[in-house]
């Protein structure tokens, strides 16, 4: 029927009405779209834990998915989804574009940055140990294959939104081997692209600088080792109005999966008191990456048309509208 089918795993807590809003105003647009909805509940198989079959096939069909929050368990023993389909389906660059919502009034109206994060190593590789009872060892594991491959897309990603800069955001005065290897690999890979402007800076200035006046990170891409995009990704966000506005894309080699970096918010769940917002905007990343180009534009003007008026917002933006009611004004301007 000429349209794509994408893997839509909804997830915990506001996932489902937050979906329900993504489904609905793509249906407003006409957007070539089907839904396959799956279910990731982790099943026990063999005395593991895994993602059930369905959910992994339907992803490696489609090649594409739309993922709402999924809790992260805490503890020993448990791991967390997010990171295991991150692993599963090797997606080794997490695209975090953190831009300013006109009408939307924070201390900062002229952020305008992306930050890409190696997305399946550093210090989230899992591999910890008791040494002795009191003492553990975290390792960091950094590999010049990860780190070119994430950073080749930061220099590709680059030229493709056009942004003159990429800048590597790093703490190799102290990480010397580990940070310096992806430093390092930085240099080089930046050698391949001549159009592209290069530099580097530390995480610690970076925090600062940014915080302080965001308007020079305007042309730049930031690419930083995994840990630090989590962390920089989530202070971004907090400049132009939280989680709740920005998206985030996984991108790998074959799949790619959009998601909001917010959680899964139980305390609010089924209240219809969620904002859409973040996983609207990742699904306009999900469209510009599959070539839908101009429906992801229309969505995404009426969604920044109805922030803009200020009118019919939700309660964490300030306003009084519920998330089917905010959902019903962006498809008034459709
Ligand atoms: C994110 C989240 C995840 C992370 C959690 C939920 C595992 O904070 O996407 O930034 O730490 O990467
Ligand atoms: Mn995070």
């Amino acid at each position: 029927n000429g349209n794509y089918t994408v893997t839509l795993i909804e997830g915990d807590g506001i996932g489902p009405e937050i979906s329900q809003s993504v489904k609905d105003i793509f249906k407003a647009a006409q957007a070539p779209i089907e839904w396959e909805p799956v279910d990731v509940t982790p099943q026990l198989k063999d005395g593991k834990t895994v993602i059930p079959d369905e959910a992994i096939e339907s992803v490696k069909r489609n090649l594409i998915a739309l993922k709402g929050p999924l809790a992260t368990p805490i503890g020993k023993g448990h791991v967390s989804l997010n990171l295991t389909l991150r692993r599963t389906f090797n997606l080794f660059a997490n695209v975090r574009p953190c831009k300013s919502i006109q009408g939307y009034k924070t201390p900062y109206d002229n952020v305008d940055t992306v930050l890409i994060r190696e997305n399946t190593e550093g210090e989230y590789s899992g591999i910890e140990h008791v040494v002795v009872p009191g003492v553990v060892q975290s390792i960091k594991l950094i590999t010049r294959r990860a780190s070119e491959r994430v950073l080749r897309y930061a220099f590709q990603y680059a030229e493709q939104v056009g942004k003159q800069k990429v800048r590597v955001v790093h703490k190799a005065t102290i990480m010397k081997m580990s940070d310096g290897l992806f430093l390092g690999t930085a240099r080089k890979v930046a050698q391949e692209f001549p159009g592209i402007e290069f530099d580097a800076e530390l995480l610690d200035n970076a925090c600062l600088k940014i915080t302080t006046d965001p308007a020079p990170y305007a042309d730049k891409v930031l690419v930083m080792p995994n840990l630090y995009g989590d962390i920089l990704s989530d202070m971004c966000a907090g400049l132009i109005g939280g989680l709740g506005l920005t998206p985030s894309a996984n991108i790998g080699e074959e799949v790619a999966i959009m998601e909001a970096v917010h959680g899964s918010a139980p305390d609010i769940a089924g209240k219809g008191l969620a904002n859409p917002t973040a996983l609207l905007l990742s699904s306009i990343m999900m469209l510009r990456y599959m070539g839908l180009g101009s429906h992801a534009s229309k969505i995404e003007k009426a969604i920044f048309d109805t922030l803009a008026e200020g009118k019919t917002i939700t309660r964490d933006l300030g306003g009084k509208a519920s998330t089917s009611e905010y959902a019903d004004a962006i498809i008034t301007r459709l």
